[in-house]
């Protein structure tokens, strides 16, 4: 990794990702031509991604997004170019080895109707022929880190789950056999924006723990921004308009395009990606147990907090619990002015 590499990456929100479990993925001059279409559908198509990161694809329906996460685990095979996992060229791997390394997660989620919830979470460990008891175990543990109960929702078929437990049952299976890369196609798309929030924060607290290597795609700019540690924004025929991380991109958007995915936006994005530690703190006063955050919150929750308890200030505490001081609205505003730039 070159220096400029090792300072951008420090200074991306998951800095402190305690494991680095995944695989690292290259694309080069991949290209897609389906019969009949008289464009590729992607076209000279190259991307480096990091063991562990978090990649987003953004752009425009059609632009070839399904086609190039569907290319890296050979689901859709290239008609040119090259990808690799962890420098092994992915055309010299057996598709279903391949499959094994990679778990993937479609966008209409795709649970079998026919089994219940332990049965579609351990599908896979149970075809590599996993012991019994071994795959009792991990589709627990996965369900439990999907913030679900095994014991209320194991027996249960997907007729009988909520759009999101369906969501959260299609991520521990993608994760099942542990694969090092996570291929997730608009994962929480068909989720309302409340709960879509909040799959996304569970989403975060699983890449922190299991630290695998994700390619996510995804229409909503907003989405990416929070989710990933470096976005691609791509036009037709899966174009890389620009690639670098969220912060990168807010500040110098590489053209027009790249500008209109959030310029009416711009004040409520930079929020979302301040936290409480970017801020100067005002001295610290009587603790309210309702009105605190913690050093990590995003500017834009803390913002929700006082407009929702009605408080002129909560209290910070640090990631031990340790009271650091407070914020008022004035902090908020000074810190986006500080970071002007950004
Ligand atoms: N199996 C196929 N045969 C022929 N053309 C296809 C096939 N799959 C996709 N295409 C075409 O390739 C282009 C890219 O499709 P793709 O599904 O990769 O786009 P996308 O960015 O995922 O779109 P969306 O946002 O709607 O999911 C589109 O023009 C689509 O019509
Ligand atoms: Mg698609």
């Amino acid at each position: 990794m070159s220096n400029h590499r090792k300072i951008r990456r420090a200074a991306t929100k998951k800095e402190d990702t305690p494991n680095r479990n995944g695989a690292a993925l290259a694309l080069t001059k991949v290209e897609k031509c389906y019969p009949r279409l008289n464009k590729p559908a992607v076209e000279n198509f190259s991307i480096d991604i990091d063991t562990g990161e978090v990649v987003c694809l953004v752009g425009p329906p059609g632009c070839g997004k399904t086609t190039t996460l569907k290319m890296i685990n050979r689901l859709i095979e290239p008609t040119s170019g090259e990808i690799f996992i962890d420098n092994e060229s992915t055309l010299s791997i057996d598709p279903p080895q391949l499959r094994r390394r990679i778990g993937y997660m479609a966008k209409e989620v795709g649970l079998f109707p026919h089994m219940t919830v332990t049965q579609n979470v351990g599908a896979i460990p149970r075809i590599l022929g996993w012991e019994e008891g071994v795959v009792h175990a991990r589709v627990d543990e996965l369900l439990r880190l999907a913030g679900l109960d095994p014991r209320q929702i194991n027996g249960l078929y997907p007729s009988q789950l909520s759009g999101d437990q369906q969501q959260r049952i299609g991520m521990a299976r993608a994760l099942a056999a542990d694969p090092p890369v996570l291929l997730l196609d608009e994962p929480f798309g068909a989720t309302e924006p409340h709960a879509r929030k909040r799959l996304q924060g569970d989403f975060l607290h699983i890449q922190r723990t299991l630290g695998k290597t994700i390619v996510f795609v995804t229409q909503d700019f907003q989405e990416a921004l929070r989710v990933a540690d470096r976005v691609a924004i791509l036009s037709e025929r899966a174009k890389i308009i620009q690639y670098d991380r969220p912060s990168e991109i807010l500040a110098h958007p590489a053209n027009p395009y790249v500008a209109s995915f959030f310029s009416t936006h711009v004040g409520i994005t930079r929020l979302g990606l301040l936290t409480v530690a970017d801020t100067r703190l005002l001295p610290a006063g009587q603790q309210l147990a309702d009105a605190v955050v913690t050093t990590s919150t995003t500017l834009q929750d803390a913002l929700d907090m006082l407009v929702q308890l009605r408080r002129p200030r909560l209290t910070v505490v640090d990631k031990d619990g340790i009271t650091v001081g407070e914020l008022d609205f004035y902090t908020v505003a000074q810190a986006t002015a500080d970071k002007d730039g950004l």
